[in-house]
């Protein structure tokens, strides 16, 4: 019901709707309605009550509440659920718990804030408020646990695509999981997974967005790494509407390697690299060396030509 009374408001966005024609449209009591108002209002949607005219929505809130990424929402599979918290420690946490709780594929766990926001290798995430788009997808899929890396390809592939097309900013990937801007970090994925030898339960796709984040506001130890959407284009970006194509995007290319396999993406993944032709240094497990990143192989795996060998990089940090 709330939704529908959202709906009803926002069809006449701007103008008032009076509560009698609410109740006559949705068959439901003015009591009900005002209940309904009172809780949006608290979410942050900004409505006026007139005694006599009625209802007018004035502003939509900017956030990513469950109403306003529903709405207009193009996929099938992603945000069937969403769960949307003003703070958390980790939306990826939340959505393994949900998941190992037996959550439908696609479920979405969304922040406006994350207190401990995690990243690759044990490193935080800064995720402030209102700032971002910190998210985690719950994803069951068909293929076997060792096709499980290719998730954070696919993930970069739709993530770059997606962002390229809503801000226009030139965007690329850097294996196996970043996104950058001129150099700098603009998106960053991590993929976790739960399975047995030869089935996957769930995986959650954690993907942190900097969408209008100023330089300034970046602490000290990411100011030199680290920038955001914003920053790159010169002006902020509405989070709702990169939501959407993010979603639409990796809705894509999941039912596409779901149904013909991971050829394609890998070779867009290839076409979208600012790692490929460069000259890398990769601190591994269990040794460092640098060499050319010439391409990756059918796994995903980096593929490193150094003065004697080609190497593997299977792990570990990469830079350019
Ligand atoms: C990395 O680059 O190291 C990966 C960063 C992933 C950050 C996202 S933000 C949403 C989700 N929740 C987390 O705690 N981490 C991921």
């Amino acid at each position: 019901m709330r939704s529908s009374i959202l709906n009803v408001l926002r069809k006449n966005q701007g103008e008032y709707i009076s509560g009698e024609e609410i109740s006559r449209q949705l068959m439901v009591s003015r009591t009900a309605i005002w209940k309904h108002i009172r809780a949006l209002k608290q979410d942050g949607y900004l409505i006026e009550a007139h005694p006599r005219r009625g209802y007018c929505l004035s502003e939509l809130p900017d956030l990513l509440l469950p109403d306003e990424i529903k709405n207009d929402l193009s996929t099938q599979v992603l945000g069937k659920e969403i769960y949307w918290f003003d703070s958390i420690d980790s939306t990826s946490n939340e959505a393994k718990k949900l998941a190992a709780a037996g959550c439908p594929e696609g479920t979405l766990v969304l922040a406006e804030a994350q207190c401990t926001g995690r990243g690759r290798l044990a490193r935080g995430w800064f995720s402030p408020r209102g700032k971002g788009i910190w998210l985690s997808v719950v994803l069951r899929p068909p293929f076997q646990p060792y096709d499980a890396p290719k998730c954070t390809l696919m993930t970069a592939v739709a993530l770059t695509r997606a962002i390229r097309r809503a801000t226009g900013v030139p965007c690329g990937i850097k294996w196996p999981n970043d996104i950058l801007y001129n150099g700098k970090k603009v998106v960053g994925i991590l993929t976790e997974m739960s399975a047995e030898m030869d089935a996957i339960n769930y995986v959650v796709l954690g993907m942190g967005t900097n969408v209008n984040i100023a330089a300034d506001e970046f602490p000290d130890e990411l100011a030199g790494i680290a920038t955001s959407l914003a920053e790159a284009a010169g002006r902020p970006f509405c989070r709702k509407t990169l939501l959407k194509e993010i979603l639409a995007e990796l809705e894509t290319v999941y039912l596409e390697v779901s149904r013909s396999g991971f050829d394609s993406i890998l070779k867009e993944w290839r076409r979208l690299s600012v790692t490929l032709g460069q000259t890398v240094q990769v601190v591994g497990p269990d040794k460092q060396f640098s060499g050319l990143a010439v391409d990756i192989d059918a796994s995903g795996a980096l593929l490193v030509q150094t003065d004697g060998s080609l190497e593997t990089v299977i792990a570990g940090d990469v830079s350019i």
